[in-house]
């Protein structure tokens, strides 16, 4: 382990950091029409549950390992390791771990690539350059690409500072505004014509939905996705939390305020689609549906700018850059582990091994935009739906079956010397142990069409 390791200097600037990572384009444009679609309050409520019940103590295993073994995802497993077999699967799941987030990286930064794109636009059209707006809102492979590199530059940027001066830094100055810039939208998208309706579809209670069975499915992997949990993430930023903080307080706070701001979105997102129906745009598909993912907000939001003339400009300027704010401090979560491990295992300088890093998944990035309809899709699937839940499972077996009581319990009484005796080590311990373990298995044997 490196001497130079980084530590957060905050709780604050944890908190950031890693509610950072949870709030971003899976809290924005997925979890809003999610809730519309899949009966309102009720998927809400289902949602809480979950997140809480399941995915919390994913996150608290996450948390604990990195914060034990400070050191990136491999190192952290493998120390964990009892004999040469849970060694060596600490090795594999380490490394499914490391490539399964570089690959949702490498589609994270096509899609937060559009943002960007989209956040110039409004910039381009207001100096009067049309040609330059309408080649920055059609799809094309020289715009995707141009986009892919710029965005994995900001990520390049953050990461080679480092946990302080990058991470931290950065999450702390962009994480705040986001909040501020999110207020103000739903501030003013509330008041016009057809925000009410909106308001309606998210908030009242369709308990019929929640019967189906695919929307438990559903919201846990929206729950799993939107913690940024199972592939090493949360690992890694729990490796820099000081041994004077309480984890379980800390990781209920990342999960209240991924939560607190996936509800806000709802209020912004919603009414703002409805408000679009109401200026004559389309928000319903053929099959019936809320129009969802890149059509809600790469053609009914836009439309919905669009007719509100010159505000809409500086409304669209507004919820771009809300959406790539959420996306770089999401981003650059991401690159961070590879990055440490490169860093940690190779003695890569960690300007060097950023560099490295960013251009490997660019080119991935890359291949993607030149085979978008084979592979965009075919690399979601597998990183969220497959590995992502995969290795939430592995290291919820790692804390709760590998790893001995006494040496867990040792590294969550630093900083909450009284754990002993509390509510989370009477629950938490059972939920990783056999709770979340089961629960992800069945997703599997749901996913696999077993029953
Ligand atoms: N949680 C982020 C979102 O909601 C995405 C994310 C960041 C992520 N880091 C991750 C997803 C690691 C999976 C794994 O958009």
């Amino acid at each position: 382990m490196s001497p130079s390791r980084g530590e957060f200097s905050s709780r604050f600037g944890f908190l950031m950091a890693a509610s950072g990572s949870a709030v971003g384009l899976g809290n924005i444009w997925g979890f809003p029409t999610n809730t519309a679609s899949n009966g309102g309050a009720a998927f809400l409520f289902t949602y809480l549950v979950l997140v809480f019940l399941l995915a919390y103590p994913a996150l608290m295993a996450e948390l604990i390992i990195g914060r034990h073994a400070r050191a990136n995802v491999v190192t952290a497993l493998q120390g964990l390791s009892r004999d040469r077999s849970t060694y060596l699967l600490g090795t594999v799941v380490g490394f499914v771990g490391i490539i399964t987030v570089s690959l949702i990286l490498s589609f994270y930064a096509i899609v937060s690539g559009w943002m960007m794109a989209y956040l110039i636009d409004p910039l381009a059209r207001i100096a009067g350059l049309q040609g330059m707006a309408s080649w920055l809102t059609d799809d094309g492979w020289l715009r995707d690409s141009t986009f892919v590199i710029l965005f994995m530059g900001l990520t390049v940027y953050v990461i080679s500072a480092g946990v302080k001066e990058g991470i931290e830094k950065w999450a702390s100055r962009l994480m705040p505004s986001l909040v501020l810039i999110l207020l103000a939208l739903i501030g003013y998208v509330v008041t016009l014509p057809g925000a009410g309706e909106g308001l309606r579809a998210y908030l009242v209670p369709d308990f019929g939905a929640v019967a189906n069975p695919n929307l438990l499915i559903n919201a846990l992997g929206q729950a799993f996705f939107s913690l940024s949990l199972g592939a090493g993430t949360m690992l890694i930023y729990g490796s820099y939390v000081s041994k004077q903080e309480s984890l379980p307080q800390l990781g209920s706070m990342v999960a209240l305020l991924d939560v607190g701001i996936a509800f806000l979105a709802g209020l912004l997102i919603l009414p703002a689609m409805y408000v679009a129906q109401a200026s004559g745009v389309p928000i319903y598909n053929e099959a019936g549906g809320l129009i969802a993912g890149p059509g809600l907000i790469l053609s009914v939001l836009p439309a919905l700018f669009d007719s509100m003339g010159s505000v809409g400009l500086l409304v669209a300027l507004a919820f771009f850059l809300l959406m790539t704010i959420a996306s770089l401090t999401s981003s650059i979560s991401m690159l961070e582990v590879p990055v440490a491990y490169a860093v940690e295992n190779h003695g890569v300088e960690r300007r060097k091994a950023t560099l490295v890093v960013a251009v490997l998944i660019s080119i991935v990035c890359l291949v993607i935009v030149g085979n978008f309809a084979v592979l965009f899709d075919l690399v979601v699937t597998v990183t969220t739906e497959w590995s992502q839940p995969l290795g939430g499972l592995f290291f919820c077996v790692f804390v709760a079956w590998i790893w001995n009581r006494d040496g867990l319990l040792r590294e969550i009484s630093q900083g909450y010397p009284e754990v002993e005796g509390s509510l989370f080590w009477r629950i938490w311990p059972v939920y990783v142990k056999f709770i979340c373990p089961l629960a992800i298995l069945m997703v599997y044997v749901q996913l696999l069409g077993l029953f």
